[in-house]
């Protein structure tokens, strides 16, 4: 067996991982969840998902990843081999589901950073962002044609990342996220101390940002169960769980690993630096509201839109360093997406690395021939709409299915116990015996309450009134479709003795 390749360094290791978390999920579509879902009354249930599911979750994920030096089909066989279809699904439905879009919203994101130079989207900036530049079409089933530009900035998308997957993590995704992330972060800080200074910014960042409406997230209404869906959705995104990606990442690591301590990090600075572009895009909606003279709440139609209509027009209203702005605004927008495309292609390549041995060049140029002619599909005239059927369905209920089973296989096949003594005995921070009563008991069953209400709100009216046949097909099929692919995959026997991984005999024989 071809020997596992590993991080070069800690700080390598906690970029990637931070990388892979932070991306267009927490500003591209952090920014019109929470302005859709009641602004500051977002952040409640946010930080409640956080808290019970995220953390808890990105320290299993690191745990299985750690213990079994295997990405998520190889971590899930080697506890029983019958759950191992779950191991594939995660990494599947993340690959087909949200790369796929992900790539193409990248190429978005690099047509706006050249039409930045001069403000190519002129003053209409919703009508260029759909009819113009999308040219989007009336229904998700009316296709009309690819759109040359965005395949473009797809294809780019898709070549960058080949470039950087293609060689071991070490030397390709370590090096990428060591250049991309402390960048990004200075950059982020530049435009959202640019955004606090506009006319109106921090009037709107006040009243509607750090502000909540509680009647707006009380679950037992039908609008505020959405908000606590949408809450725990974004929570799986952002944090890249439920994908197999950190479950990867962390087989990457060396025996003694401080995991509780990285897991803390990579998940509260990612939803910090969530917190902070929210700054950026209220105030930012802020000063276009204030510059229109029109009421915050009618400043925007939101949707996955918002970033591209939003931003030009801010940039539009600003008395000078137009240009400036719109290129920093992309570029922080590609160089997050980037260093979180490329976690999700390295969670599916290893997978089938770990499972069929194909080397590593092969496989990677491959999967990404593969996925960037998927892509191809959301780059046509209804590109916009299948996007946000497959999000909303991948995110509500694949991530978070993906969730609950991990709590179910390491709470109580691999049993929770063994885990947290595997945590312990890397070393680092102690991992406290609450995270087993969470893990077994209170995160399971919150994720199966927030599949009910998203079940209840999908029989109340048809998610973004798209028609029936359109969500059925769309978002049900695109599911249906990732877990045939799964048992297509689990169905090969595993070659060699890759199933017997060794671990240390007391953490297996504990008494529990
Ligand atoms: N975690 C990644 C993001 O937020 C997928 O964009």
């Amino acid at each position: 067996m071809a020997k596992r390749s590993l991080w070069g360094s800690k700080a390598g290791f906690l970029l990637a991982a931070i990388g892979s978390a932070v991306g267009l999920g927490n500003i591209w579509r952090f920014g019109y969840m929470a302005y859709e879902n009641g602004g500051g009354a977002f952040l409640v249930p946010y930080a409640a998902a956080l808290v019970l599911a995220g953390i808890p979750l990105m320290i299993l994920e690191y745990t299985l990843g750690h213990r079994e030096k295997a990405s998520s089909p190889l971590a899930f066989a080697r506890i029983d081999r019958r759950w191992e279809t779950i191991g594939w699904w995660m990494p599947t439905v993340a690959f087909f589901g949200i790369t796929l879009f992900y790539a193409v919203v990248i190429g978005w994101c690099m047509n706006y950073f050249v039409f930045s130079f001069n403000q190519a989207w002129g003053s209409d900036t919703g009508a260029f962002f759909m009819e113009t530049f999308l040219q989007a079409s009336d229904s998700p089933f009316d296709l009309g044609g690819i759109r040359w530009p965005i395949l473009g900035g797809t294809i780019l998308t898709w070549g960058i990342s080949w470039t950087i997957c293609y060689r071991e993590v070490n030397h390709g995704i370590e090096k990428a996220s060591m250049v991309f992330m402390p960048l990004l972060f200075v950059l982020t800080l530049v435009l959202v101390g640019w955004s606090l200074q506009l006319e109106g910014a921090w009037e709107a960042i006040k009243t509607h940002y750090l502000s909540a409406e509680w009647g707006k997230i009380n679950p037992f209404t039908a609008s505020g169960s959405k908000v606590w869906v949408a809450a725990f959705g974004q929570i799986f995104f952002t944090l890249s769980l439920g994908f197999g990606i950190m479950i990867t990442y962390a087989s990457y690591l060396p025996k003694k690993t401080d995991i509780v301590g990285n897991a803390l990090i990579t998940s509260v600075l990612n939803c910090l630096y969530s917190f902070l572009t929210g700054f950026a895009v209220f105030g930012t909606i802020g000063f276009m509201a204030a510059s229109k003279g029109v009421p915050f709440a009618e400043a925007i139609k939101s949707g996955p839109g918002l970033a591209f209509v939003v931003y030009p027009e801010a940039i539009n209203q600003l008395p000078s360093g137009q240009t400036i702005f719109g290129l920093l605004f992309f570029l922080v927008l590609i160089m997050a997406g980037l260093s979180s495309a490329i976690s999700l292609i390295e969670a599916f390549c290893c997978s089938l690395i770990d499972k069929f041995s194909f080397s590593r060049k092969k496989t990677v140029t491959v999967v990404c021939l593969i996925g960037c002619l998927g892509s191809v599909i959301f780059t046509t005239r209804a590109g916009l709409w299948i996007l946000d059927i497959v999000d909303h369905f991948v995110n509500n209920y694949g991530l978070v299915t993906g969730g609950i089973v991990e709590c179910l296989l390491v709470g109580w096949v691999l049993k929770a116990a063994v885990a947290r003594r595997h945590v312990d005995g890397a070393g680092g921070v102690k991992l406290p015996k609450l995270w087993e009563v969470l893990i077994k008991f209170v995160t399971p069953s919150i994720l199966i309450i927030v599949i009910g209400f998203a079940l209840y709100s999908e029989f109340s009216g048809n998610y973004g009134d798209y028609s029936t046949k359109a969500l059925l097909c769309l978002g049900v099929g695109w599911l249906v479709a990732a877990f045939i692919i799964s048992i297509v995959l689990m169905r090969y026997p595993w070659s060699g003795a890759k199933l017997a991984h060794e671990h240390e005999p007391e953490e297996d024989h504990l008494l529990v």
